[in-house]
């Protein structure tokens, strides 16, 4: 089987390579990915050099490039995307470019070579928020998106979807919880705490840090692509969530500093972001019943081990953590 894997020098994308080429020897992976600041090539090099795997610097919306690379694929899995809420926040047109332009560039490329399956990595944010107390998202609750990124992810869902009904492009999409595991860039809440506390800073609070997210661990994520692709029905799409409980913001940071045996005060409050989500929860019964996929990383273990993957992995995210705080200060000031 010959995969094109988008985004793969990203933090999922990067994990889901890992996870394919130890699963799958025989199969040949080519990843397509422009490496922008959330892209690193360091995700990928203990993979890097095997025989089985390529590595392709480019746009997902170069037409010519995505149509060569497609006519040798079998299977296309899209991660690539612009996926920071915050930056969504300060500059929508990249968003629209990447997430909606180029899955539109790919569809046509994977109708055009008549791939096998085109399966969409898509976010449980496309369904907007949900009240602190209630009822979770299902595979039926309508789309709601309310940032620039959720958006433009949703834009790419409904694309995805109009060419299964109208062209039979045989299409499965993954709308997925926060993910959290190892790789993950410094500007996402988890790794953005953690690193700061290994750099003397504090963790900084949106808001009140009452806000509620479904946390899987990224090879649970990883897993549930896996079964979709060999096992999802072409056209549907499986919601894939993590939380054996909800917990927020402010009791993760929390967790964290009592594993990392630092005092509450390192909390610090800054000012919201606009337009924030209340609460995400996903209800995973289509995917548990109809593909036997059950979470198997405990948050409780896995925020220990991810705590422990960066404290051992300066290497990786200590050349990337100034950008980012770079970018907190001037444009949002926190
Ligand atoms: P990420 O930001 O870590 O990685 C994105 C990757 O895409 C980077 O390597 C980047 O260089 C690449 N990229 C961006 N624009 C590109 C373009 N125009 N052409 C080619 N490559 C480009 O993202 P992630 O957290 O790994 O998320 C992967 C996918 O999963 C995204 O589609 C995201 O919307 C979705 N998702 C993420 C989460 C999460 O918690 N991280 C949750 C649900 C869904
Ligand atoms: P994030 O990792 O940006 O994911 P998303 O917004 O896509 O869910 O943020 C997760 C939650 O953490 C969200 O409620 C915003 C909040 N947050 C903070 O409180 N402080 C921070 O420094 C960051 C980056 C996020």
């Amino acid at each position: 089987m010959r995969l094109l894997v988008t985004g793969g020098c990203g933090f999922i994308g990067s994990n889901f390579i890992r996870y394919w080429l130890k699963k799958y020897p025989d199969h040949q992976i080519v990843n397509l990915d422009k490496l922008t600041y959330a892209g690193h090539l360091s995700s990928t090099f203990d993979f890097s050099k095997q025989k089985n795997y390529r590595f392709v610097k480019g746009d997902i919306c170069n037409r010519k490039l995505v149509n060569d690379l497609i006519k040798e694929t079998d299977i296309v899995v899209h991660f690539a995307a612009e996926s920071h809420v915050d930056r969504s926040i300060l500059d929508p047109l990249v968003f629209v470019k990447t997430n909606v332009l180029g899955t539109q560039n790919l569809l046509d490329a994977a109708l055009k070579h008549k791939i096998k399956r085109f399966h969409l990595v898509s976010t449980d944010e496309v369904f907007g928020e949900l009240p602190l107390h209630g009822g979770k998202f299902t595979e039926q609750t309508p789309y709601n998106p309310r940032s620039p990124y959720a958006a433009s992810k949703a834009a790419a869902d409904h694309l995805a979807r109009a060419y299964f009904y109208t062209y039979g492009l045989p299409v499965t999409i993954t709308n997925t919880s926060n993910n959290y595991g190892p790789y993950q860039d410094t500007e996402k809440f988890i790794p953005r705490m953690i690193t700061n506390l290994l750099t003397g800073e504090n963790i900084k609070i949106y808001g009140d840090g009452k806000y509620v997210r479904d946390w899987l661990y990224v090879e649970d994520h990883v897993r549930a692509i896996d079964l979709v692709i060999k096992s999802g029905e072409e056209g549907e799409t499986y919601l894939v969530g993590g939380s054996d409980r909800e917990i927020n913001n402010l009791e993760i940071a929390k967790i964290i500093l009592r594993i990392m045996n630092l005092p509450d005060s390192k909390i610090q409050f800054v000012k919201d972001r606009p337009g924030h989500d209340r609460r995400y929860a996903i209800d995973s019964s289509k995917i548990r019943k109809q593909l036997n996929w059950e979470p198997l990383f405990s948050f409780d273990d896995y925020i220990a081990k991810t705590i422990d993957w960066y404290e051992k992995n300066r290497w990786w995210w200590e050349p990337i953590k100034k950008k980012s705080e770079k970018l907190y200060k001037k444009t949002m000031q926190i």
